[in-house]
């Protein structure tokens, strides 16, 4: 899979909830290649930002050659992608890491679980797997973005950490309220919740795979920025890591120290 570096177009932005939105970029080289569960790098054009800015796809439309990408501000370059309109160019890198293994959940009753800024990429996770699904997608509050979308794919279970929405708390209190089962965990979201959702997969021995998140400069595995503490020995840095960027950003849970 040939990475592609480009000046892209934004075919349009909206605002989902306080602080978050979604942009469609018009990138049929980086669409055609791209599977869930893999991210992009996006490009400041304020030049005084020079690391890439990683983002995971949450829509890939191969057909009609777009990206969505749907993001939190979270500083400066986050603020400076909120202020484009259709028709500004962005720079973008991609389609990096890998995606989640749909072909592991083949006949297997899949967990969709997703929290906060973790929950994009489960969107197209969810469209791409045809099987029996249940989706679990934890919120701050009751802006909760996205979940319409989820709805169209399947049933969704919503957890609020305010309880002003579904369970009060986390997905795990959402699952074990609801006495929900399933084969096989795809998770994307805050550490202490995909921390938790690898020892209540050990307990009830289902499979589960996770996508982590870290401080990435590179994205293209050449710098270590972004490493995890594995128990395999990474074959380019030679000690117990793995880099998040090239060899995740998802990785079966027992494979990495939380
Ligand atoms: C694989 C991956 C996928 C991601 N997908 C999404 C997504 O779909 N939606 C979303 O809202 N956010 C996502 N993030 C987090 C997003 O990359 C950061 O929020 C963003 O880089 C913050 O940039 P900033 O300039 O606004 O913030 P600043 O804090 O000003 O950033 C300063 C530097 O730190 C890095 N940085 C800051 N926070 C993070 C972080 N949490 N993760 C990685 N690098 C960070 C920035 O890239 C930048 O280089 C993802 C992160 C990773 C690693
Ligand atoms: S960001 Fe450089 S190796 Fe991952």
């Amino acid at each position: 899979m040939a990475k592609v570096k480009e000046t892209a177009q934004v075919i349009s932005q909206e605002r989902l909830a306080e602080g978050v939105y979604s942009m469609w970029i018009h990138s049929p080289a980086i669409a055609s290649q791209a599977v869930p569960g893999q991210f992009i790098s996006l490009y400041c054009q304020d030049g005084s930002r020079l690391l890439p800015r990683p983002i995971s796809l949450c829509e890939i439309d191969q057909e009609g050659g777009r990206l969505r990408i749907v993001y939190r501000i979270a500083g400066k370059g986050t603020e400076e992608f909120s202020a484009y309109a259709a028709g500004s160019p962005v720079e973008i890198l991609g389609p990096l890491g890998n995606g989640f293994p749909l072909e592991e959940a083949e006949g297997k009753r899949v967990f969709l679980i997703g929290g906060g800024i973790g929950i994009p990429p489960m969107l197209e996770t969810a469209k791409a797997l045809k099987g029996e699904k249940t989706m679990v997608l934890g919120y701050r509050d009751s802006q909760m973005f996205l979940k319409e979308e989820f709805e169209a794919v399947g049933q969704v279970f919503a957890a609020t950490e305010d309880g002003s929405f579904g369970t009060k708390g986390n997905v795990l209190d959402a699952i074990r309220e609801q006495g929900l089962k399933g084969d096989v965990i795809f998770a994307c979201g805050p550490t202490p919740m995909l921390r938790a959702l690898k020892a209540w997969a050990a307990e009830e021995n289902m499979e589960c795979w996770l996508s982590l998140e870290e401080r990435m400069a590179c994205g293209i595995g050449a710098c270590l920025a972004c490493v995890c503490q594995s128990k395999d020995v990474d074959s380019h840095s030679h000690v117990h890591n793995k880099r998040i960027c090239k060899e995740g950003p998802v990785f079966r849970a027992e494979e990495v120290e939380l």
